[in-house]
């Protein structure tokens, strides 16, 4: 009796030794053989919640492929910091850079990385040339132009905006900005107020105070254009604290659940756009350039984006369809 027991246990210790050492090979993990695929990723600024989600999107997609070796740096809204965790990814000789630049100035960087063989997708702004292999972002131009339309309709094409944009140096400011006026021309809607508010939230609010201490009559500001949600959300506490937010409507751009949809369904925002960040297939795309399937990489992939609304939020918000060109 006591030596059956002794076989099946040793029987047992066997087998589970066998899948032990098998593991690697049948559990999905990476193969002996398998060469990992080195991924420098760069983002501009964490302490942002679209940022934040951001990360953590590359991060996820990234942990599904055990290939993947995934270097990632955060350059806290310092463009030479973000040139320089360019350079260091160039001396690492990483497979591929994902790369969400903090401005146009990064441009010679991401040049320098491409020349130097590596190749490089940027995330949602834009850098400027062609110096890149893939380009991955939502349609800024498209979604100005629809926040320009939603303006025009929701206030009968009359009012006073304040519009707070983005960092002038980075291409989304414009592309969300002049869509938006184009949209709004030759209607009796006027801007009153416009600032550059960095895409913070901070600076945002600070520039709503002063909006509203150069418009201190009541009603004279009608709608509030934040470029992203956190400075809608921004403008809305600001004018809240001077007693000032239901003479107003507020839109924002970006969308995360937890902040502008949530933001929307708290009767803060009237609406928002969404703004995907592409982290998907980002990784997808460097997965494809670091195993010999570049042909497969589009130099350009525009995500689609949906407008929420306290009427529509509770149904998934509309999507919004590009023109046909
Ligand atoms: C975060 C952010 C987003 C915005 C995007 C524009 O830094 O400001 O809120 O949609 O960047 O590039």
């Amino acid at each position: 009796m006591r030596r059956v027991t002794r076989r099946v246990c040793m029987t047992t210790f066997a087998a589970v030794s066998l899948v032990a050492l098998a593991a690697p090979v049948m559990g999905g993990g990476p193969s002996p053989s398998a060469k990992k695929i080195r991924i420098g990723y760069s983002q501009c600024n964490r302490g942002e919640p679209w940022r934040e989600q951001m990360d953590k999107d590359i991060r996820a997609h990234a942990a599904k492929n055990a290939d993947i070796d995934l270097q990632m740096k955060d350059a806290q809204n310092d463009g030479p910091r973000q040139m320089a965790q360019v350079k260091e990814f160039v001396n690492a000789k990483v497979d591929v850079i994902i790369i969400s630049p903090l401005d146009t100035s990064l441009t010679p960087a991401v040049a320098e990385a491409f020349d130097a063989g590596i190749p490089v997708i940027v995330l949602d702004r834009a850098v400027l040339g062609d110096k890149y292999t893939c380009f991955i972002g939502a349609d800024n131009r498209l979604i100005g132009a629809e926040v320009g339309k939603w303006v025009r309709e929701t206030l009968k094409g009359k009012g006073n905006v304040v519009e707070l944009k983005g960092l002038s140096s980075s291409v989304p400011a414009a592309d969300r900005s002049d869509p938006f006026r184009e949209a709004i021309k030759g209607t009796d809607i006027k801007i009153v107020y416009d600032a550059d508010m960095q895409w913070l939230g901070d600076v945002a609010r600070e520039k709503m105070q002063a909006a509203l201490s150069r418009n201190p009559r009541k009603g004279s500001i009608n709608l509030v254009y934040g470029a992203n949600d956190p400075a809608a959300i921004a403008a809305y506490n600001a004018a809240k604290d001077a007693g000032r937010e239901s003479e107003m409507i507020f839109v924002g751009v970006d969308a995360l659940p937890h902040e502008g949809i949530e933001a929307v369904r708290k009767g803060i925002l009237n609406a928002t756009f969404e703004y995907a960040n592409g982290a998907d297939k980002a990784i997808d795309a460097a997965v494809k350039l670091a195993t010999g399937r570049k042909a497969e990489v589009p130099r350009k992939i525009v995500l689609g984006t949906r407008l929420y609304t306290r009427d529509n939020v509770d149904k998934g918000g509309v999507e919004i369809k590009a023109p046909e060109k």
